[in-house]
């Protein structure tokens, strides 16, 4: 794949149904041995959805590839499932790669926008909720892994994750 085959745009409230899908389809890859079954088939349909207030803020991006939309991911400075900010702190969110793309090295310069941007802006550390699958394209991208918790879906539904950070700058 050549580098004029890929193009990175801001997302838009209108790409809510597209994006949506690709995340569920990225997201149904999490189903294999690392989490519980169960607790992940809860967790999926609360997870999967793209989120409104993302594709509204501009700092959420879409990877296209031949016009299609392949990976999806952003950043924000408030934290995920809530509003509030920290000075200087900024948070990874909704990171997806359609599965008939991976590997192509799409989320990788997704992340480095949302890195450059971040920095810009005045973050001076960057932290994300990875999916046990992902750590390893976020330690690729210079985080570590501080802990893992489970995070909170939905009433009653909890999915573990690796909290990890890094500094900007
Ligand atoms: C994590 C995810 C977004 C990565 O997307 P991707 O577009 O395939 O990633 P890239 O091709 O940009 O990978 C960049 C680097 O990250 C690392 N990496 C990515 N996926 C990896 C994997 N499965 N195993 C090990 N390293 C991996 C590699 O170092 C890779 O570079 P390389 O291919 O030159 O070795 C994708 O696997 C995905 O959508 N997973 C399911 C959903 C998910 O867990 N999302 C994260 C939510 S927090």
């Amino acid at each position: 794949m050549t580098d004029k085959d890929i193009s990175i745009r801001i997302a838009r409230p209108e790409d809510q149904a597209t994006l949506t899908q690709l995340i569920g389809a990225s997201y149904a890859m999490l189903d294999n041995g690392r989490y519980d079954a169960a607790q992940l088939m809860r967790a999926l349909p609360l997870m999967s959805k793209a989120n409104p207030r993302l594709l509204a803020s501009g700092t959420y991006f879409i990877a296209e590839v031949d016009g299609v939309a392949a990976s999806c991911g952003g950043w924000s400075f408030e934290m995920p499932g809530s509003r509030e900010t920290s000075p200087g702190v900024a948070y990874i969110r909704h990171f997806a790669t359609h599965p008939e793309y991976l590997r192509l090295g799409l989320a990788r310069r997704l992340i480095t926008r949302c890195l450059e941007e971040a920095a810009a802006k005045g973050a001076g550390l960057i932290k994300c909720q990875s999916t046990l699958q992902a750590e390893r394209f976020y330690a690729s991208a210079g985080f570590r892994s501080v802990g893992q918790i489970d995070v909170e879906m939905g009433p009653g539904v909890t999915l573990p994750v690796m909290q990890m950070e890094r500094t900007l700058g």
